[in-house]
């Protein structure tokens, strides 16, 4: 069998900071796979990555609904990871890409579930969304024997204070819809001054916030906000 499937992380939003094996790849490819969270919205991970896709490459794009019943999104994993699996019996070579890291949060996990680990598969790393958000808003992760969780705000808030409460250094996902319970946390726990919210990193949507305490309440995050609390560095420095 000829055919080769490459998962591709493509960055948090930038087209230049997909690495440079990445992108050679999705040049070579027969056909690229790209997620979309809406059904007829274009997908942000083939817009980052449109400049280095070749014109011979079929691209299709796939709706992984976000809100939908595990039954139906379970369908929809059926039916791209044997869709993947018979290009590659094809002799193709096919990429699945996926925002920010392959192996973080993602869509491409639930694939990988159901395809596992072949000769034929490579997982191409990319930029994880917390590493951008840490070097855009000048805010160290952990060092030394600090201690670092990155965890989703889907949680319970049980969960996430515990968590708040464990570590050093921890990064705070899918805030969306979330930020003011997630707010009052972090206000309980003294850590507001410690916590920097970052949406649409290195996109030029791109907003900033390092004092969560004077944000609006009324305020619409988009879907990718994160939000990164260090105890060791304040967000005014
Ligand atoms: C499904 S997860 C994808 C994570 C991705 N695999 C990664 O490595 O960052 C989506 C969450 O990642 C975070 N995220 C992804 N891209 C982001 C960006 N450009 N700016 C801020 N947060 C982002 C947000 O917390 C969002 O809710």
């Amino acid at each position: 069998m000829d055919g080769k499937l490459y998962a591709i992380g493509v960055g948090p939003g930038a087209s230049d900071l997909i690495t440079v094996r990445g992108a050679r790849i999705i040049g070579e490819l027969d056909v690229l796979y790209a997620p979309a969270g809406k059904k007829g919205a274009p997908s942000l991970a083939h817009t980052i990555v449109q400049e280095y896709v070749s014109a011979k490459t079929e691209v299709r794009t796939y709706h992984f609904l976000m809100q939908a019943s595990a039954d139906d999104k379970a369908a929809v994993w059926d039916e791209v990871a044997q869709a993947l699996k018979d290009e590659v019996k094809n002799g193709r070579k096919v990429g699945f890409i996926t925002l920010g890291d392959a192996m973080l949060f993602s869509t491409w996990v639930s694939l990988l579930e159901r395809i596992g680990r072949q000769p034929w598969l490579e997982i191409v790393p990319g930029v994880t969304s917390f590493a951008a958000i840490a070097a855009r808003g000048v805010m160290p992760l952990a060092m030394e024997t600090q201690t670092m969780a990155v965890i989703s705000c889907t949680v319970s808030e049980d969960e996430l204070e515990q968590t708040l409460r464990s570590h050093d250094c921890v990064v705070l996902m899918k805030v969306y819809g979330r930020l003011e319970q997630v707010r009052a946390l972090l206000h309980r726990l003294n850590l507001l001054e410690h916590a920097l919210m970052m949406a649409d990193a290195t996109l030029p949507t791109e907003q900033c916030w390092r004092d969560l305490s004077q944000s609006d309440s009324e305020l619409k995050l988009p879907y990718f906000s994160t939000i990164l609390v260090n105890k060791h560095w304040n967000t005014s420095r």
